[in-house]
C-alpha cells in the first residue's frame, strides 16, 4: 500500500504517518526528517536545506527529488511506504507519478488531515522533536515522561528552528501557494480522501483506518 499525506505544517501528518507505518507494517517516509538527520551529521545536503528550511521555503526540488525516489528504491520499501511531506509541489507530484508508472504502480490514497491555520500556530509552538530518531511530542498532549528527554532513544529534545510563530506564518503561506494544489492533483486521480484532524489523535487515525481498511 502506497500512501501520501497531505496537510498544512503541524496537520499532524507525521504523527500519522508513525502510526500508520506500525499498524500497517511498511516505512514511514518523511523529507523533512531526511533532511533534519543530514544537518544533524553535518553533510552538504543538510546545510544546503538548512538555508530553505530555516526561513519556512521548500527545498529545491532537484534537491528533494532524488533524495526521495532514492529512499522508496530500497528494499524495505517493495511492499508499499506512508509518504510525509512529499510532494509538496506539482512538479514533485509529477516525478513521483511517472516514476511509479514506469513500474506499472501508483499512489492508493492520498490522505489529508485538515486543520485550520488558527489551530496550527499555538500546536508549533507547544511540538518538541528528538533530532535523533525523528520523534516528536507536544508539551501539553504527548509529554515525554521526563522533561525534555526523548522517551525513545534518551536524546535531548527541541524546538525545531522552524518553529517559531513567525516561521510557522511563512511556512503556512508557502503551504497554501505551492502545496495545496496537489488536493485537486489527487482528487483527479481519485485517491483523495479527507479527515478531520482538528479531533484527538487515535480518533483521527480510527478515521484513517476507517479508509486504508
Ligand atoms: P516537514 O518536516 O515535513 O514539516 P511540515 O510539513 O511543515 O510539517 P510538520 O512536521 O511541521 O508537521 P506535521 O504535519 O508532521 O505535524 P506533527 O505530526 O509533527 O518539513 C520541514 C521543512 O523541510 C519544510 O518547511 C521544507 O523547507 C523542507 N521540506 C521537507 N520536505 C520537502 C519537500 N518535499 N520539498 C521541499 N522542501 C521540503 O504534529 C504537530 C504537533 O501537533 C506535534 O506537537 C503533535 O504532537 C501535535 N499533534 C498532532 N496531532 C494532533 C492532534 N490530533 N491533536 C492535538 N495535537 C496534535
Ligand atoms: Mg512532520
Amino acid at each position: 500500500m502506497k500512501i501520501v499525506m497531505l496537510g498544512a505544517p503541524g496537520a499532524g501528518k507525521g504523527t500519522q504517518a508513525k502510526m500508520i507505518a506500525e499498524a500497517y507494517g511498511i516505512p514511514h517516509v518523511s523529507t523533512g526528517d531526511i533532511f533534519r538527520a543530514n544537518l544533524k551529521e553535518g553533510t552538504e545536503l543538510g546545510k544546503q536545506a538548512k538555508v530553505y528550511m530555516d526561513k519556512g521555503e521548500l527545498v529545491p526540488d532537484e534537491l528533494t527529488v532524488k533524495i526521495l525516489l532514492d529512499r522508496v528504491a530500497k528494499d524495505d520499501c517493495k511492499n508499499g511506504y506512508v509518504l510525509d511531506g512529499f510532494p509538496r509541489t506539482i512538479p514533485q507530484a509529477e516525478v513521483l507519478d511517472k516514476a511509479l508508472s514506469e513500474l506499472g504502480e501508483s499512489i492508493d490514497y492520498a490522505v489529508d488531515v485538515e486543520v485550520p491555520d488558527e489551530n496550527i500556530v499555538r500546536r508549533m509552538s507547544g511540538r518538541r522533536a528528538c533530532l535523533s530518531c525523528g520523534a516528536t511530542y507536544h508539551i501539553e498532549h504527548i509529554p515525554p515522561k521526563k522533561e525534555g528527554i526523548c522517551d525513545t532513544c534518551g536524546s535531548e529534545l527541541v524546538l525545531r528552528d522552524d518553529d517559531k510563530p513567525e516561521t510557522v506564518q511563512k511556512r503556512l503561506t508557502v503551504y497554501h501557494e505551492q502545496t495545496q494544489p496537489l488536493i485537486d492533483f489527487y482528487t483527479a486521480k481519485g485517491v483523495l480522501k479527507t479527515v478531520d484532524g482538528t479531533q484527538p489523535m487515535d480518533k483521527v487515525f480510527a478515521d484513517i483506518k476507517a479508509i486504508l481498511g
